[in-house]
């Protein structure tokens, strides 16, 4: 673990506190409300969650047991209760509202379909029906690589309804990414579409499934569904590919829930860490749904009339939590978006608010950096008097940027609610509450109730207020990651290390607090960046370049801080043959890599800068001292100690290299 004091430079003193019309509607109205979960927490942990455990969720057997902490970090929550998460998102609705509209669909290119609950619920058991009828049963796992659609939020609703687990593959990633995750998850069905549209695109989808059979074991795969999206002509094969619209042609509507215990893996989604190979998180299902749906009232002040927005794809933890599974459980009214921000216009976001009249916008600080650049004065142009609550994940959010959120999008009459939270976490840890917590530009401010979290050093010692250090949670959550997929034993050294004597959940993150015990998120701590709000690991990156064994001998990749993506990736390569010698040579090359480890990982993880040398600055012992690499992309002067560098003139060549 790479540690150190992080000291924060920022100095932030700017408070909005919540008006007091907000405070007076809000479902935690108020910092004594929220003083008062946190009591409650405090006083009696598992009593706290098992009262909301019972108060949200429908649950077909009780649970009586709330938290087992026998075999840490094995944690299980409500574990001897049943449940099915489609059931908790669809039927409980069915009589008290089935003619609400659930979801409002917006095509690429502005067209639109609402689908009400009960016209949703029938979807689900149409598709579950046809799953079951290819033999998918509770326990398989199936790869969901679909667009952003009402039919992808189907999809994993069907499985959901069936005890399969699914795992949603971003659309962005490549043939050999999917290979790698569907046989690490060892599934058995793939659902996808022929192709989706983004930016006025055709961008193919199946053709990447078929590219990645041909890599290789995939052969459990006995069934690939695909939705027609596109009509565009694609190969299909006979016994094991099949339309969707095939698929669920003559099946009932209506289909029993298959319960499931409360700790069957509802998904499992693959994330980047500190190794070349991403970890397959696996989330429980009660505990799970516990959270997306608390958050949805809690951070977003859930209101019946509310028409909730999360613009993040279903490929991310986001847009589970808050596309696919929190909004529907609390029965609102959202919107799904296939497009992007910047088409036809980079008004479209303001556009859609207006026309949906959304009431909640949740997005991704990258998206408000690009959409300042692309038009800063474009909101004013649109009707935005519908919202009321603006929120942000994935990044730190930069004051400049929080303060055009506010005043140009929320008419400075918005809450902000900033929340961290990770793949892991399930949902939101550290946010404001918008009738509560009065906000500070760029800082993600308090702990939910029932979140312990905390600031240490190395040695696991609170660092106290207003000092920067390592993020973690001390207490176990029910939304928290329950292993890793095949994989216990990295979960365990991961996420509850040894230098904190296995007690406490790493985040990865450092972090800093103020005098009023405010949250500021530092970045990560490890070997993982985030650019775009994606997190890529560095390693992961670097594995593939050196699978480029024909040109590639060797690769480090950092990353370095950037206006708009947050940070970008720099990518260090020697090459097996002669350095490029002139600027064309290199892009030439440059250009090459970059193609390349869009094959392999996807098109977010293309390295920004390449520098070529003739080797990587490296101890005597022969590690590469990736710190200094870090100051070369940054373009810094090199300031630090070098004495243990093995070849200092290589620092000179880099520098000059591009
Ligand atoms: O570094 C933190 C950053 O994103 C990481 C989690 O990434 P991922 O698992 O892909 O999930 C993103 C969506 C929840 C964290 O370790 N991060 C997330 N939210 C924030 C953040 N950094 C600062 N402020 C945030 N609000």
């Amino acid at each position: 673990m790479s540690s150190g004091t992080i000291e924060s430079v920022l100095h932030e003193d700017r408070l909005f506190p919540p008006s007091a019309a907000f405070v007076k509607q809000a479902n935690i109205s108020g910092m004594a409300a929220y003083q008062a979960l946190c009591d409650e927490a405090g006083r009696d942990f598992e009593g706290f969650w098992a009262r909301l455990a019972r108060e949200e969720l429908l649950w077909q057997k009780p649970f009586t047991k709330t938290l087992d902490e026998t075999n840490p970090p094995f944690f299980k929550w409500f574990h001897d209760g049943e449940l099915n998460a489609s059931y908790n998102c669809l039927d409980r609705h069915l009589k008290t509202q089935p003619d609400k509209v659930a979801i409002i669909f917006e095509a690429d290119d502005g067209k639109q379909t609402t689908i009400t609950y009960k016209a949703l619920y029938h979807e689900v058991c149409k598709f579950a029906n046809a799953l079951k009828s290819r033999g998918i049963a509770k326990g398989d796992r199936v790869i969901v690589y679909m667009p952003m659609s009402i039919e992808a939020v189907v999809a994993m609703q069907a499985c959901a309804r069936i005890g399969a687990t699914h795992s949603v593959v971003f659309g962005g990633f490549s043939a050999k990414s999917l290979q790698e995750r569907i046989i690490d998850a060892g599934a058995v069905a793939v659902i996808t579409a022929d192709g989706q549209y983004r930016g006025g695109k055709e961008i193919a989808l199946k053709p990447v499934i078929d590219e990645s059979f041909t890599l290789g074991g995939c052969e459990g795969i006995k069934s690939v569904f695909v939705y027609k999206r596109t009509g565009t002509n694609i190969p299909m094969t006979a016994g094991r590919d099949i339309w969707w619209q095939d698929a669920i042609k003559g099946q009932p509507d209506t289909c029993d829930p298959v319960w499931v215990n409360a700790e069957h893996p509802l998904f499992i989604l693959y994330t980047s860490g500190s190794t070349g190979k991403p970890k397959g998180v696996q989330h429980s299902t009660g505990g799970y749904l516990l959270w997306c749906m608390l958050t949805m009232r809690w951070t977003f002040d859930y209101k019946p009339q509310d028409v909730f927005w999360c613009t993040a794809d279903v490929g991310w933890v986001t847009g589970h939590s808050y596309v696919c599974y929190g909004p529907l459980a609390v029965g609102a009214t959202e919107v799904v978006f296939e497009g992007v921000p910047t088409y036809p216009d980079a008004g479209r976001f303001w556009k859609l608010i207006q026309d949906h009249k959304v009431t909640t916008f949740y997005t991704a600080p990258t998206a408000i950096r690009s959409l300042i650049k692309a038009g800063g004065d474009l909101p004013k142009k649109y009707d935005l008097s519908s919202l009321r609550i603006l929120g942000t994940v994935g990044e730190p959010i930069n004051p400049e940027a929080w303060m055009w959120y506010h005043e140009t999008v929320g008419g400075g009459r918005c809450p902000i609610v900033d929340t961290w939270w990770q793949t892991e976490t399930g949902g939101h840890m550290i946010t404001p509450l918008p009738g509560a917590t009065a906000t500070k530009p760029g800082s993600a401010t308090l702990p939910l109730p029932g979140v312990i979290a905390d600031i240490v050093d190395e040695t696991g010692a609170s660092v106290g207020k207003g000092k920067g250090g390592i993020l973690v949670i001390k207490r176990p959550w029910p939304a928290m990651i329950r292993t890793i997929w095949g994989d216990p034993e990295r979960f365990k050294k991961t996420y509850y290390p040894e230098d904190f004597q296995g007690k406490y959940y790493l985040a990865g993150d450092g972090a800093t607090t103020d005098m009023d015990g405010y949250f500021r998120i530092m970045g990560r701590i490890d070997d993982v960046l985030n650019v775009s709000g994606h997190r890529l690991g560095t390693m992961e990156i670097e594995s593939a370049l050196v699978a480029n064994s024909a040109l590639v001998a060797e690769a480090a990749v950092v990353g370095r801080p950037d206006d708009l993506t947050g940070e970008a990736v720099c990518a260090f390569v020697v090459l097996k043959g002669e350095r490029p010698a002139t600027a064309e040579a290199a892009k030439k090359i440059a250009d090459e890599l970059r193609n390349w480890v869009g094959k392999e990982i996807g098109a977010i993880a293309k390295p920004r800068d390449i520098r070529f040398g003739d080797n990587l600055p490296k101890t005597r012992s022969g590690k590469i001292m990736r710190r200094l690499l870090r100051s070369i992309a940054k373009g810094e002067e090199i300031t630090q100690d070098i004495s243990t560098l093995e070849n200092p003139a290589i620092l000179e060549q880099l520098k000059h290299s591009l």
